[in-house]
């Protein structure tokens, strides 16, 4: 039976991930941590245990484990690529020290860990179209050394120690429940709330400019199959090239005037963003995943804006 820590539950993937988790896993078997509590998680609080946990305390995170008697830690707490750039220092403290602290953590207790990587792994150098899942990975950001840091430092801790660790490069998510926390794909979930709220969106990406993108379904169908897979079959652990669609700007709002036709698009680029996004790859090849574990994604780019513009109505009351 599986006993899982979520560290990040509050964050943009951590606050439904930890909901699927304890519909399939029992309430009482996903205890939900974060830094700090926040407002507006009534249905996470009241549904399991929650710990304040700050993973860069590593003695924090041995006395939860030990208490509730973890098996299995989710480690989503992380700083993401724009906020890392403001605070470089924050970001490798949290990102790596974090990180570390949870494999040690593991190593003693003998849980397994999962934790994502991104597409932040990739640099300029790295081929952009049909991004292999094995290939050069020089990133220029704080945000995406501490992703390949994290990638070899897990595969690390599986050869030394056989803590059974595994990740996805994640692409940028677009969910409806919790907004990310400071990327640079953050502007594919802005756009919708703004093209039902104002029917026009100013971005800070540029026109043309091509990432790899993902639906929240998606994504939380690919940690629960990933962590439930056979060991025997994965080649690769840490971690492996996940894509549902690849998109820019212009193609995300052709797909919201299916849906509302009058929506208008403009841009003001933030110089930081773009060069981000701009070392990152078009679109990724997603084989080994689709091979070792049987990825697959459900959503597209116009179902997943069917889906967003529903949900959202509903959210926020129009
Ligand atoms: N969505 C993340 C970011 O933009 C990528 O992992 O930072």
């Amino acid at each position: 039976m599986r006993k899982i820590l979520v560290t990040g539950a509050l964050g943009q993937i951590g606050s439904e991930l930890t909901m699927l988790l304890r519909k399939e896993y029992g309430n009482d078997n996903v205890i939900a941590s974060s830094r700090r509590y926040k407002e507006g998680h009534d249905k996470l609080m009241e549904s399991g245990v929650f710990e304040i946990l700050d993973v860069t305390d590593g003695k924090q995170i041995s006395e939860i484990v030990r208490k509730h008697k973890i098996n299995t830690i989710i480690h989503l707490a992380a700083v993401l690529s724009a906020v890392g750039e403001a605070n470089p220092q924050q970001a490798w403290n949290i990102n790596m020290n974090g990180l570390y602290n949870v494999l040690e953590v593991a190593r003693e207790e003998g849980c397994s860990v999962f934790t994502p990587s991104s597409i932040a792994a990739f640099g300029d150098s790295t081929p952009k179209d049909k991004t292999p899942q094995d290939t050069i990975q020089r990133p220029n950001t704080i945000y995406g050394v501490t992703k390949v840091a994290g990638e070899l430092l897990c595969d690390y801790y599986f050869h030394k120690y056989g803590v059974d660790t595994r990740g996805v490069r994640f692409p940028g998510l677009i969910s409806y429940e919790t907004l990310p926390g400071g990327g640079t794909t953050d502007y594919a979930v802005h756009i919708y709330y703004e093209a039902l709220k104002s029917k026009r969106y100013t971005c800070f990406i540029a026109k043309g400019t091509k990432m790899d993108m993902m639906y929240m379904p998606d994504a939380l169908k690919a940690i629960v199959q990933l962590m439930e897979a056979d060991p025997a079959k994965l080649k690769h652990r840490n971690a492996f090239n996940v894509t549902a669609m690849s998109f820019d700007p212009e193609e995300i709002a052709a797909s919201i005037r299916k849906y509302i036709p009058e929506f208008e698009l403009d841009y003001d680029v933030d110089p930081v963003r773009q060069a981000i996004a701009e070392s990152w790859p078009n679109s990724l090849d997603d084989s080994a995943a689709r091979e070792e574990w049987g990825w697959s994604p459900d959503y597209d780019l116009d179902s997943m804006t069917k889906d967003m513009l529903e949900k959202l109505k509903v959210k926020l009351g129009l």
